[in-house]
């Protein structure tokens, strides 16, 4: 039995099988060690490497993350390559441990819109990992959920009946579990434009540590407090 099926209190089939994190927090984690915001983001990306294995070790079927919104767009241009930057090594250097672990990427978001080398990337990422069985990782990137649901009723709307069955069947998560648990670090209590559609229901679960000091012991934490809520969805 997986870590997170052994914390759930009741017996009941309660622990949670997707979980998705805002990572928030690289900056104010650089600025306190005086160093520059590039800093704070390359911590950031050991962080999301040591939580995508806790995951898998705890035997959830997907996580979420959120690298980039379409927001972050707004930043110095400096930061975006910085960020682009570390997001082309992370594919480059961590794809093959992916691929062993029978993880499957998958990439939620307008990621065509992203520099053509990094497209490519992408894809031959999802493309080699399509067949695994195992954890789910999904990387949002140019993400934004406003965008991602007016994209998925549109689509909808081409089929047939705007409803919300046919707008779910639409969104990028489609192929991923109900969202059950939805994170936030550094100590903001706000969505940002992440998953609005599918956090409808999900548990909230907001800490003050800065995504760089982010622990498996956290997200193990999280998962306790997931198992022990009573979730009602509306009914009694
Ligand atoms: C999260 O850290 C990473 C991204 C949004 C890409 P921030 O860069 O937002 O860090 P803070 O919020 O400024 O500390
Ligand atoms: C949300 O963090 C986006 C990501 C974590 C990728 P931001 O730092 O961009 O959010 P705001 O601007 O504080 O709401
Ligand atoms: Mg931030």
């Amino acid at each position: 039995m997986s870590a997170v099926a052994a914390s759930t209190g009741d017996g009941a089939a309660c622990g949670a099988r997707h979980v998705a994190i805002i990572m928030d927090g690289n900056g104010r984690w650089a600025k306190k060690r005086m160093m520059p915001r590039a800093f704070g983001h390359k911590r950031g990306v050991d962080t999301v490497r040591e939580i995508a294995r806790a995951a898998r070790d705890m035997g959830l079927e997907a996580l979420t993350l959120y690298a980039f919104s379409s927001e972050n767009w707004k930043r110095p241009a400096d930061e975006i390559a910085d960020l682009m930057g570390l997001l082309r090594s992370f594919i480059r250097n961590d794809l093959d441990e992916l691929v062993a672990n029978n993880t499957r990427l998958k990439i939620i978001g307008d990621y065509r819109a992203l520099a053509p080398d990094i497209v490519e990337l992408i894809e031959d990422a999802m493309a080699r990992t399509a067949q695994n069985t195992g954890t789910t990782l999904a990387i949002a990137l140019n993400y934004g959920s406003q965008q991602e649901i007016a994209r998925a009723a549109a689509k909808a709307a081409a089929k047939g009946a705007i409803t919300p069955e046919a707008i779910e069947a639409e969104l990028d998560t489609a192929c991923l579990p109900p969202l059950d648990l939805l994170i936030r670090t550094s100590g903001e209590i706000r969505l940002s434009n992440f998953l609005l559609w599918q956090a409808a229901y999900a548990e909230m679960w907001f800490t003050d540590v800065l995504w760089p000091d982010f622990t498996p012991a956290h997200l193990r934490e999280a998962l306790e407090q997931f198992a022990a809520r009573e979730r009602r969805f509306g009914g009694r």
